[in-house]
């Protein structure tokens, strides 16, 4: 099998680089090693920069987020039991974000992608990436259980955090950045309405960090912030409701629904940067080169920025047939993955119960909180970067 480039990993970052090449007419094969119903399954994000969706109506996608999307001109902030909103519209010069799952945009990229007759190799087993120092680069891998090798120009590692791309690049050409955070996130799903359905509301509490989100008018996505030791068998339903009432402010708590769950994990927190993103031939993209803790929602739209940027820089090498693109994108992308880096571990500290820090964590953070609602420069500052800095930053 041959093709121009090949695409590791059919999350996210993988299959809008698919569908953005494909617009270029630039030929590409994705090899998955779960199956369709499996990818799908993952809840994770759910709130989208305008970037992103500018990036998904580029690659011809938009029109689920478009139909579907619920456009969030606000922001709350909940701390010493009281409710602030930052009006993102407003600070910004009229941006906003969208609240749109993560399963909404991997099925609708999927569907495109069959509709579209593109090759996608799902349940590959033992991937491996060869050659990408020179310019013969190859993907082996085992499908119906037969080896096969796919010959390409490029390889894109877009295959997560714990992918074979990031791994197969020799220890001494990479440098890797990481801090983890002493707590977990305890994630609910559930057919309730959400109880601030114009408004993600993050809440900093003594008892811990909180944070109201949507999937839709029907369907609601809380966390709250849980020790790491705990196994998810220890919150019932019932426990975790009563929790998170106790993290908002009495108004938001009064109006919370509350319903059986239907998906409930626990997901650690982490940054993680690895430079540069570029070896030869193989580019990384998404969680394969990055990974920031949740707090700031910018893991799924920096997945997508590095794409736009890594297919705008393809497009070039193949159209104008300049290096330049190429030889940019990790320089280019960095820049901006530096940013909201930045942002997320500070928003993480900002909300979160800290346990080195106790009582003076928390009204260090409440004065902090305070001057934020109050300062025009500081809540503007909070908004640029939570819809989302300029591509080109
Ligand atoms: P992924 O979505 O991880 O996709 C990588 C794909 O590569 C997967 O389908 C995987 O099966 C495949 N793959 C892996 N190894 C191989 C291999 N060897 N061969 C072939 N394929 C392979 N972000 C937020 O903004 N808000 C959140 O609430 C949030 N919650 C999260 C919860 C969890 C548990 C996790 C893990 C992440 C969460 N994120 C969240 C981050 C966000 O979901 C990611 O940033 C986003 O999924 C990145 O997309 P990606 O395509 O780069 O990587
Ligand atoms: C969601 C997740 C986040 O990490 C966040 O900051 C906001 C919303 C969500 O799952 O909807």
């Amino acid at each position: 099998m041959r093709t121009q480039v090949a695409i590791i990993g059919a999350g996210p970052s993988g299959l809008l680089l698919g569908a953005l090449l494909h617009k270029a007419g630039i030929a590409n094969v994705i090899i998955e090693r779960q199956s369709p119903d499996y990818v799908l399954g993952r809840i994770r994000a759910g709130i989208l920069e305008q970037t992103t969706v500018d990036a998904m109506v580029e690659a011809g996608v938009g029109a689920g987020v478009g139909r579907e999307g619920i456009v969030h001109q606000h922001l709350d902030l909940v701390f010493k039991n009281q409710h602030h909103a930052i009006d993102l519209h407003r600070l910004t010069g009229g941006k906003v974000v969208t609240a749109y799952g993560q399963t909404e945009v991997t099925r609708d990229l999927m569907e495109a992608r069959t509709a579209s007759g593109q090759t996608t190799v799902y349940q590959a087993g033992n991937v491996s990436v060869h050659d990408f120092d020179g310019l013969h680069p190859q993907v082996r891998f085992e499908a119906n259980g037969q080896s096969q090798v796919l010959d390409c120009d490029f390889i894109a590692g877009c295959d997560g955090f714990h992918g074979v791309c990031r791994a197969s690049v020799p220890k001494n050409a990479i440098h890797e950045f990481e801090k983890v955070y002493p707590f977990g996130w305890l994630g609910v799903l559930s057919d309730t309405p959400p109880v601030s359905p114009h408004a993600i509301i993050y809440a900093n509490s003594e008892r811990g960090f909180a944070l109201c989100s949507m999937r839709s008018m029907t369907r609601s996505r809380y966390y709250v912030q849980c020790a790491l030791t705990d196994p998810v068998d220890a919150w019932s339903d019932a426990r975790f409701w009563t929790e998170l009432k106790s993290r908002l402010d009495p108004a938001t708590a009064e109006r919370l629904v509350t319903g059986p769950s239907i998906e409930k994990s626990i997901a650690p927190l982490r940054s993680f940067v690895a430079e540069p993103m570029r070896f030869g031939r193989l580019f990384l993209a998404g969680d394969a080169a990055h990974i920031v803790p949740p707090t700031g929602a910018k893991g799924l739209n920096l997945a997508a920025s590095d794409v736009r940027m890594l297919s705008q820089a393809l497009g070039e090498f193949y159209t104008e047939k300049s290096e330049a693109g190429i030889d940019g994108y990790s320089e280019r992308a960095l820049r901006r993955v530096w940013r909201a880096e930045r942002f997320s571990w500070w928003m993480t500290s900002l909300l979160h119960r800290f346990p080195d820090t106790e009582g003076f964590g928390q009204r260090v953070q409440e004065a902090e909180l305070e001057y934020l609602v109050q300062s025009q420069a500081a809540s503007t500052a909070l908004a640029e970067n939570y819809v989302g800095l300029p591509l080109q930053g």
